[in-house]
């Protein structure tokens, strides 16, 4: 599989989502601003991967720093991680990986800046593999819900290309096909922006998976047709009471579920729990650019001036969860108990 955000000879490198799967380019970046904005303009995209890519941002930021004391260091180091944690709102990954590069500035006690920059590095690169370890935890745990022989549904990209490798939502996939199950998988396009039509449709297909690409609105008829057997998904942040903030969409697809009696997971690590959002009401939502509804792939499709809304995800009530799967196990309901007892597990 290709690699999605890399710390390479000093600098971070990041395949380019907005152009797949038409063409596979990489990008290097030795400025922490122009991380930022490949984060903002979906360069780089999906909770954890936003979360390495954050984390790698700020380990160049603070490479490049001049200062030379610890005091200058920490002001300097300060707009670093605040330009980062500026881009985008709703993947908690992005905070949580923000907090635990401060948190190594925080803790240094040395006097020698150059430690502290490697001391970045190194954690940077810590989250990147234990994103990748975590995932494949999520697979075991996840791959054991499905049965032998099923077809799963997914909303959005919750895939290799939307963390740091193997994903979360399709990690469960890989995981079950990795013991032997036979998965078929319904990916739907997911507008506006087009993560599972883009990008689930071509990382599955990169891996011999089958894969059917279906469009946003076709879900309910695929359900009511007995062609799905449950839905897997992944999410940006969850909050403390179990709903789930995902791709926009989601929540209807949770609904039309319930309504066809399928199970709908949510796989995702820890790093996406958010134990101070004590529901989703608590988390923010990110609005983008009217441009991605009026435009596709460039091409305008909506009369000039018209009126758009264009919030980027949803929250999927916790009643509509049948289970949650992280690396740590499944959660079942009632969540808030579930998930605070895997939360205090939690090492970082
Ligand atoms: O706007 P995006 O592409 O960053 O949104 C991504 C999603 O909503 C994913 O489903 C979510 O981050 C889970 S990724 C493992």
């Amino acid at each position: 599989m290709y690699k999605i955000v890399e710390w390479k000879k000093d600098k971070v490198v990041m395949i380019d989502q907005t152009l797949l799967p038409t063409r596979v380019v990489y990008r290097t970046y030795n400025d922490y601003k122009a991380v930022a904005k490949a984060i903002k303009e979906l360069v780089v995209r999906g909770a954890p991967a936003i979360g390495v890519a954050a984390a790698m941002g700020i380990a160049l930021g603070a490479k490049k720093i001049k200062q030379t004391t610890l005091k200058d260091f920490k002001r300097e180091f300060k707009k670093v991680a605040t330009t980062i944690a500026k881009t985008r709102p709703t993947a908690v990954n992005l905070f949580w990986a923000v907090k635990r590069m401060n948190d190594i500035v925080e803790e240094f006690t040395g006097v020698n800046i150059d430690t502290l920059k490697k001391k970045l590095i190194t954690e940077a690169k810590n989250i990147h593999r234990e994103d990748i370890d975590r995932n494949k935890s999520i697979g075991k745990h996840g791959g054991r819900l499905l049965k032998t022989n099923s077809t799963v549904l997914t909303h959005c990209n919750a895939g290799a290309l939307a963390t740091a490798g193997y994903g979360t939502a399709l990690g469960v996939i890989r995981g079950a096909v990795a013991a032997g199950k036979n998965i078929k998988v319904f990916a739907d396009e997911t507008r506006p922006v087009l993560q599972g039509a883009r990008l689930t449709a071509w990382e599955l297909m990169q891996d011999n998976l089958d894969v059917t690409l279906i469009t946003d609105n076709m879900a309910g008829y695929m359900m009511r047709e007995g062609l799905v057997d449950c839905v897997v998904v992944g999410s940006d942040r969850i909050a403390s009471n179990g709903d789930v903030a995902n791709k926009i969409g989601t929540y209807t697809v949770a609904v039309l579920a319930k309504a066809h009696g399928l199970p709908f997971y949510v796989a995702a690590p820890t790093s996406t729990i958010d134990m101070a959002a004590k529901s989703g009401d608590d988390i923010p939502i990110e609005e983008r650019s009217s441009k991605e509804i009026t435009h596709v792939r460039g091409k305008r499709i909506a009369p000039v001036g018209v009126k758009t809304l264009n919030p980027a995800f949803d929250i999927t009530p916790a009643r509509l969860v049948t289970a949650i799967i992280t690396e740590k196990g499944v959660i079942k309901p009632p969540f808030k108990a579930g998930i605070k007892k895997q939360f205090a597990k939690k090492k970082k």
